[in-house]
């Protein structure tokens, strides 16, 4: 079987460790996860094998936006710690083998970054006049997060634009002198030694020319075509990228609502920019559009969406993996189940790990933490769930709204990881600045590192496995038995030898029939989620009928293909 020889780039090969530091690990007592207690744990990231670390922004920020919107680009929260403390944890990290990669957000800024503040003093001499988009008259977009996409300025007397929040102005990116200030921002950052950088919002950055109305009755996504994929995006992202390939750094896009082919144009060609961009299909597999907009869960949904970029992307631009992240529920809740809380999270990993691309791994999906339940609306802090539940489905009852946040808000991902048993679940001395889950007791790093069979190990062993693996690494890529409504089927494939990933979604015993031609052949176990029941390394005559899979079993078996 002939392939492509695809290029070798360590991303390729590595797995990316996510950290939301604020709800990592709080170093020095004040409840509030720092960069001090990133550099104590940093051998316990390093023990589950990765190869790289993303941290959320780690900017000085007011926090309407938890660090998404940003005051100051080349400069350390104080919450978190100064510059000298993050170069610590660079070196160790370096030191460990691992890379870091930081968070650029420059589709907006905080309102009070000092370039907004100069801004809105307005003047025909003042540099900082047109580095945002102020206009007399707003247009008729909806903003992301709080309303109308426009903030009056009394200040200058003209309205602002925010995509986001109020608190997050949006930057002029046709002004050059932003793109200078963005391209000194990844200078000030590369010749410290970061790797790259997870690029957010970005393709939101070029706006379409005049700012034309957007369709009006579609609330929020009525305008995006406005702004999504712009005009400019891939001339400003050109010139981005030259500053990156200087330094040799990594580039992973997130766009919301890219498609794949949208995805392929920042991926692959001559408007190549990004190494790697999020898809968010598949997040949609309990959901329409937004987690807000609640719908079952159904797998088909999933595999629909995980093959179309596994398919297309194929021999042309390299995937991004992921299930988890600090803009969505946790996955167990979502995709998995609670009540099979080890299986189905084992099952997930078994399911996105071994696709072809580059795995991502947020703080705490590895011990399998689940959605928190808080029991008041004021008692979240995200300014989008807030906004959301004060905006929509009034007439609902309270109880309704309620369970609406629950399964959607993203504030349920941004709970303290749960490190042991001990008050506050060993995240903090003191009382956490954000709620715990009571489960923290039974879900934590310290039990499931002494059990063998608990998720975190689980995850290790599935990097160990995928590391160093020419055929999960760049192996081919097909889907199995795609109609089946419970079963995620799918073979990498590279030369004569194939590794058959098989998941079961289902919370009760199934008859799992195998693909035409697959009964009878010796097929060699390399990961169970059952081990007792699979022991890895057995050798195995697949059974002529079906396997009988167990309540989100997953396995991994490798084949020799005669044909
Ligand atoms: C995407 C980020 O991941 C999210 O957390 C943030 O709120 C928005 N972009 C706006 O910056």
């Amino acid at each position: 079987m002939s392939e492509k020889k695809e290029s070798r780039d360590w991303y390729k090969e590595a797995v990316f460790y996510q950290i939301w530091v604020r709800s990592f690990c709080d170093g020095n007592g004040d409840g509030i996860g720092d960069l001090y207690g990133v550099y104590d744990k940093l051998e316990y990231v390093k023990s589950l094998g990765v190869d790289a670390i993303w941290f959320n922004p780690l900017y000085p920020s007011p926090n309407a936006d938890y660090g998404y919107d940003i005051s100051d680009y080349c400069d350390i929260h104080p919450d978190y710690g100064d510059l000298d403390q993050f170069k610590k944890v660079l070196n160790k990290a370096h030191e460990l083998g691992m890379k870091v990669i930081m968070d650029l957000v420059i589709n907006h800024t905080s309102d009070e970054h000092k370039w907004f503040k100069e801004s809105r003093k307005g003047g025909d001499d003042n540099p900082y006049k047109d580095y945002y988009i102020w206009r007399d008259e707003p247009n008729n977009w909806d903003s992301f997060f709080e309303g109308k996409a426009w903030e009056f300025d009394s200040l200058r007397g003209q309205y602002y634009l925010h995509l986001f929040a109020k608190k997050q102005p949006d930057l002029n990116m046709d002004n050059p002198k932003v793109r200078e200030e963005v391209k000194n921002i990844l200078r000030f950052w590369l010749s410290m030694g970061v790797d790259g950088f997870r690029e957010d919002v970005i393709n939101f950055i070029s706006k379409k020319e005049g700012l034309p109305n957007g369709i009006g009755f579609l609330p929020v996504i009525g305008s995006i075509h406005n702004f999504k994929d712009g005009p400019h995006i891939h001339e400003y992202l050109a010139e981005f990228r030259k500053v990156c390939d200087e330094y040799g750094a990594v580039q992973i896009g997130e766009g919301p609502m890219t498609t794949v082919n949208t995805a392929l144009k920042y991926l692959s060609g001559d408007t190549k920019s990004m190494d790697m961009m999020f898809s968010f299909d598949h997040m949609t597999a309990d959901c329409l559009f937004t987690e807000y907009l609640h719908r079952p869960f159904k797998l088909i949904r999933l595999k629909n969406a995980l093959s179309k970029w596994q398919y297309k992307l194929a021999g042309k631009a390299w995937n991004s993996l992921y299930l988890e992240n600090h803009d969505h529920p946790r996955i167990i809740s979502r995709y998995g189940s609670e009540k099979y809380h080890r299986e189905s999270g084992t099952a997930l990993a078994t399911a996105y790990m071994f696709l072809k691309g580059t795995p991502f791994i947020y703080q705490g999906q590895e011990i399998g933490m689940t959605n928190i339940k808080l029991s008041s609306i004021d008692q979240y802090v995200d300014v989008s769930s807030k906004n959301n539940y004060h905006k929509y489905h009034l007439k609902d009852s309270i109880e309704d709204r309620l369970h609406r946040i629950h399964v959607s808000s993203r504030d349920s991902a941004r709970t303290p990881v749960q490190w042991d048993d001990s008050e506050n679940a060993g995240f903090s001395r003191v009382k956490p600045w954000f709620f715990v889950n009571p489960n923290y007791k039974e879900i934590n790093v310290k039990n499931q590192e002494s059990d063998k069979e608990s998720i975190l190990n689980y995850y290790r062993e599935c990097i160990r496995l995928r590391k160093n693996n020419p055929v999960l690494l760049y192996g081919k890529y097909k889907e199995y038995e795609h109609g089946n409504a419970f079963v995620y089927m799918y073979e990498r494939r590279r030369g004569n030898i194939s590794y058959f990933i098989i998941c079961s979604f289902a919370p009760e015993k199934i008859l799992f029939m195998l693909p035409k031609g697959f009964a009878n052949h010796t097929a060699k176990i390399m990961l169970s989620n059952y081990p007792k029941k699979r022991v890895p390394g057995e050798i195995r005559i697949l059974p002529e009928m079906g396997l009988k899979l167990s309540p989100y079993e997953a396995l991994v078996i490798k084949m020799k293909r005669t044909k």
